[in-house]
């Protein structure tokens, strides 16, 4: 047995404990958060139609589902960056949407979160169930093996996480842009600009309080005398840090509305209202 695998005194059979709160509400909350949210974007990422509502031909704005952005392949009037339709070296077995070529990045992002990590571990493996609940396992190995060392590839998904950002901020910027009877373009704002720009907002709220942002922003030295532009950077991440948590549930529930919200108005279900 290595130091790594050291095994644990079982004190208590599964689930066996002396607390006597609701120990278990918070983990079953977060098993139906999750759940909810894996089952409606999956579907979502999957339908490969109503993602792009063109509002700019209809005396509106375009809005861009988050679930389909940045849109590399698609519908010719969503503006993909790279190709319209299906691109070539997609297999035939495997039915296409767009959602499926970017997906991984904002997903592995999440998945592999140091507060996500230690909710689902709870909620979903039981992993430990809780504090001071007896726990359906011998040995502890952390994330010092395989496959959980994995996790480590966080810190790389962050990169990808603040490019995600930009490219959302820019679409809820074009979300601002309406078109006007005379076929000009002006500033205006629909329901939709606004639901888009605090999906960006919330995202970015949620990324820049990531542990590994900190860690790159100061936390890898000793900061807390830190000043400048560098200690106050530490100090808003920190901030942000703090209600990562929040951020986390905030953003989640948030971008899934978004799609929602974009995916009725373009497929007709409802009409986005211009307020400006
Ligand atoms: S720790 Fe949660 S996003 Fe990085």
């Amino acid at each position: 047995m290595t130091a790594s695998e050291l095994a644990l005194p079982q004190q208590r059979k599964f689930g066996a404990t002396e607390r006597r709160d609701n120990w278990w509400f918070k983990p079953l909350l977060v098993f139906l958060g999750f759940s909810a949210f894996i089952v409606y974007s999956t579907w979502a990422a999957f339908q490969g139609v109503n993602y792009f509502y063109g509002g700019l031909e209809q005396g509106g704005a375009d809005y861009l589902s988050p679930f389909y952005s940045p849109l590399l392949w698609g519908e010719a009037r969503a503006h993909p960056w790279i190709g319209v339709g299906t691109p070539s070296f997609w297999p035939d077995f495997l039915p296409f949407t767009p959602a499926l070529l970017i997906l991984w990045a904002p997903g592995g992002f999440r998945f592999t979160c140091y507060y996500y990590r230690g909710a689902y571990y709870k909620s979903f493996w039981m992993d430990p169930v809780n504090c001071g609940v007896g726990e359906p396992r011998k040995g502890y190995r952390g994330e010092q093996k395989l496959p959980l060392i994995l996790q480590n590839i966080h810190r790389y998904f962050l990169y990808l996480a603040l490019a995600f950002i930009g490219i959302l901020l820019f679409d809820a910027i074009k979300g601002f842009i309406f078109m006007n009877q005379d076929g000009t373009h002006s500033f205006g704002i629909g329901v939709g600009s606004i639901v888009m720009l605090l999906n960006a907002f919330f995202l970015a709220m949620y990324t820049c309080g990531c542990h590994s942002l900190r860690h790159i922003i100061g936390g890898r030295k000793d900061c807390g005398s830190c000043s400048g532009p560098c200690g106050s950077a530490y100090k808003a991440v920190s901030c942000l840090n703090g209600k990562h948590m929040m951020w986390a549930w905030i953003s989640l529930f948030w971008v899934g509305f978004t799609d929602f919200y974009i995916r009725m108005c373009a497929s007709g279900v409802i009409t986005d209202w211009r307020i400006i």
